[in-house]
């Protein structure tokens, strides 16, 4: 594709913005596929919804609204558009899907799955419905639709500590995540039965790392997602959805950073904090980085890789995903 002088003109003023944390070189790369994205969705009546974790050049690129997975589910039920693309992954595409069932959902590559959602089926969560009858189920949003019909109130890692509280009951299963499941441990009386899936990227940080960084940058914050083991959250100055955190620096203005988190966070919001210096030793999410400006492309003009599910997991899986948003952030 040629960055042509129509190309030029139309993605000037994001590259402007973006030119501290991408080299002219990889724009003259992306910018062809973006100005073909941006006319594509306006005929197509088509919205693009991208996670925190996306590329800049999809951010602030392409995306019409980006956010953590929360915001994300909302937003899924609000559009108008015809079509959403979830710039995203598998779980946050049929999140949106159940949100609004009548649109239609694609996903630009189907492989882009989850080590938390991909860690535990229905048919588990049923089973542990026998083991502890009468106990409700929470699900982490990061679950596949046929587990979140089998959960009485989904949460996301914005929400967990309210959700749970919210039920006023002693004990909870909470799942799939572990550490997600010992950190809300840590913040209320209730007793969690969970689950021992993990998120492969956040579980490569480790405590000596953090407290290096520490040593070596003096009055840096480190923030984390709570997706990491309980001593990195515990070594850290807050821990938060990847929203979350973005509003910590956003609010605090750091001199210095580091965001335990995935590697494409602090390149993205390093744009609206000029003032703000980021320390990255972080890691990718093989998952989130499948989505790329080709593919969104591809999925939008072809309108391929269509969200599809049954009436009955819809319905039910709804239910818990409306419940969480009705309590909110
Ligand atoms: P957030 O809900 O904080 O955006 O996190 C989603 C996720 O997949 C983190 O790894
Ligand atoms: Fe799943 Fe972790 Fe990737 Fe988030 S970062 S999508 S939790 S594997």
């Amino acid at each position: 594709m040629e960055f042509s002088q129509e190309v030029r003109k139309a993605t000037d003023p994001i590259y402007k913005k973006i030119s501290k944390v991408m080299p002219e070189i990889e724009w003259l790369v992306h910018a062809p596929y973006i100005h073909k994205i941006n006319k594509l969705k306006k005929e197509k009546n088509a919205v693009i919804l991208a996670h925190n974790y996306q590329t800049p050049e999809i951010y602030h690129g392409v995306a019409d609204f980006s956010a953590d997975s929360l915001a994300l589910a909302v937003e899924a039920s609000k559009t108008s558009a015809k079509i959403i693309v979830m710039a995203g992954v598998h779980f946050m595409a049929e999140t949106a899907k159940l949100m609004n069932p009548n649109k239609k959902v694609l996903l630009p590559d189907m492989k882009a799955g989850c080590s938390l959602s991909s860690s535990i089926t229905g048919k588990d969560v049923r089973l542990l419905k026998k083991k502890y009858p009468g106990v409700p189920v929470v699900s982490y949003v990061n679950t596949s639709a046929d587990v979140k019909a089998e959960t009485d109130v989904c949460c996301t890692s914005a929400n967990a500590v309210k959700i749970v509280k919210s039920l006023g009951t002693k004990k909870v299963i909470f799942l799939p995540d572990d550490y997600l499941a010992k950190y809300v441990a840590s913040q209320t009386d209730v007793e969690i039965i969970s689950w021992k899936g993990i998120c492969i990227v956040h579980d490569q940080f480790n405590e000596n790392e953090i407290i290096n960084i520490r040593k070596n940058n003096p009055g840096i914050k480190i923030i984390a997602h709570p997706e990491c083991p309980p001593e990195v959250i515990k070594a850290s100055d807050f821990a938060g959805s990847t929203s979350g955190m973005i509003n910590y620096v956003k609010n605090n203005q750091p001199k210095k950073v580091m965001m335990v988190t995935e590697c494409s966070m602090s390149d993205n919001i390093q744009v609206e904090n000029p003032n703000v210096e980021f320390i990255k030793p972080c890691n990718l999410c093989p998952h989130m980085k499948k989505i790329t400006l080709p593919k969104i492309l591809e999925c939008l003009e072809n309108e391929t890789g269509e969200i599809v599910m049954d009436k009955e997991t819809i319905n039910k899986a709804r239910l818990s995903v409306e419940k969480m948003v009705a309590i909110g952030r």
